[in-house]
């Protein structure tokens, strides 16, 4: 058969029949690109993940147990010495690799552009969020006498701008040798009715599959073999949008190496029952991080018996594995989660739609959903004047003005204390 009655075939099976009637439009060339996509797109996988998003999620069978941690400030001497020690020896020998997940857009900022390529207005100068991360990876390259290699993760979407922006900055003075940027994958975004939706440009919409797609793209882009091949033994993951990220944190990496897990993270903790972050637990025996679009209120507010909130300590993307669990979950097959999204489209005259509601849903796999399959992580609670100064939205929370207060703050008290 045919791969053109072979595509039809397939698009009656799972009823996506309107993506014929485009198909019938199209001269061959645009129609034969068409084909191709759809016959990479795995139609089960995608009328399953819009089946999933008629479900709730729910916690109630689990067994839900707050998670165990160690407050940085309350460690003693002995425990940092150590810590610090095991975890410098790693960093000195280059066994130490960081990976940022750069495939966002700065949307809810208002940004225009790859969020790193944002420009936070600290210092009267300002600094591009990029050039922040390059700023703490060369401190610890100058504090331990290395070059760490940099692994960037953009997304289709992001990523030709990010490589132009990178170069004509010149990677902000990091050895480019040390630098290597990979891309993440999509997945169609359906309407309502769990149907595909077409683009302007005659081809099916698709998104970035969200940040738990790093693993498997490490492992496709050849960067996981590459990091082998380096002898790297220990992988940062973190973030592009948190103006104070520590990437290299010996007492985080020596406390792994001391209590004997795959897995670590650091925490703060959270602000308030309601701050969009996501939070630590044990689901079933297993550390677990539900987010925030996902924690039931009434887990959101509950309390223990000192007061405190019961899930109270945040995840901020600050993550570290050995390179056997990269290795391991990048095999493994993540959940996904749905957002329910604006997204433009064409109708079958061509003519296109641009919602002023949601109307989409887009599947996304989070970093933190692989930490389950692990039976332990270690948690080094941080400060958050230390370690937490997100970017994310354009005004009020978690905005440019409290990420610029929180650096400079940081930053007055480092020159101080130097
Ligand atoms: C994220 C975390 C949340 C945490 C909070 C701390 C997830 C799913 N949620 O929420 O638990 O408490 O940060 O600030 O991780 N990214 C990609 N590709 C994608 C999607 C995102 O690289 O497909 C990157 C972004 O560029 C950014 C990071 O992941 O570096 C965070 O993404 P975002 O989706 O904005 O997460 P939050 O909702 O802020």
């Amino acid at each position: 058969m045919d791969k053109r009655q072979e595509t039809i075939d397939l698009l009656k099976e799972y009823n996506q029949e309107h993506i014929i009637k485009f198909l019938e439009k199209l001269n061959d060339e645009k129609a034969e690109q068409l084909i191709k996509q759809i016959q990479k797109i795995d139609l089960h996988q995608i009328t399953e993940l819009y089946n999933s998003t008629k479900k709730t999620v729910e916690f109630k069978e689990s067994k839900i147990e707050a998670l165990k941690y160690l407050d940085k400030a309350k460690l003693t001497k002995e425990q940092k010495e150590k810590f610090d020690r095991l975890g410098k020896k790693v960093v000195k020998n280059n066994q130490y690799a960081v990976v940022t997940m750069a495939g966002g857009q700065g949307t809810r900022l208002g940004h225009n552009g790859p969020k790193g390529t944002f420009k936070l207005d600290v210092y009267g100068k300002g600094k591009y969020l990029f050039e922040i991360l390059v700023d703490n990876l060369k401190e610890a390259n100058q504090k331990y006498g290395v070059t760490i290699n940099w692994y960037i993760m953009t997304s289709k979407e992001n990523n030709e701008e990010t490589v132009k922006f990178l170069e004509k900055n010149n990677y902000f003075g990091y050895d480019k040798n040390y630098v290597k940027i990979f891309t993440q994958s999509e997945l169609p975004i359906v309407d309502t009715n769990g149907k595909l939706m077409m683009g302007k440009d005659y081809k099916i919409k698709e998104a970035s599959d969200g940040n738990g797609g790093t693993y498997s793209s490490l492992r496709r882009s050849g960067c996981l073999t590459d990091m082998k091949e380096k002898g790297i033994k220990w992988v940062f993951i973190g973030s592009v949008d948190n103006a104070l990220l520590k990437m290299v944190d010996v007492t985080l990496l020596g406390m792994a190496i001391s209590q004997g897990v795959q897995i670590a993270s650091k925490s703060v903790v959270k602000a308030n029952p309601h701050e969009k972050v996501g939070v630590f637990c044990k689901m079933n025996g297993h550390p677990k991080v539900i987010e925030y679009t996902e924690l039931p209120e009434n887990m959101a507010e509950e309390t223990d018996s000192d007061g405190e909130l019961k899930f109270g300590e945040s995840h901020i993307m600050c993550n570290l594995y050995t390179i056997e669990a990269i290795e391991k979950i990048s095999k493994e097959i993540l959940m996904y989660h749905s957002a329910f999204k604006k997204n433009s489209y064409i109708d079958l005259d061509g003519k296109e739609i641009i919602p002023q509601e949601p109307n989409s849903y887009k599947f996304e796999s989070f970093i933190f959903d692989a930490f389950e399959f692990f039976d332990d992580i270690a948690i080094l609670r941080g400060k958050r004047e230390d370690d937490f100064a997100p970017v994310k939205n354009k005004e009020g929370v978690d905005s440019p003005k409290t990420a610029k207060e929180l650096y400079e703050k940081f930053w007055n008290r480092e020159k101080k204390e130097n």
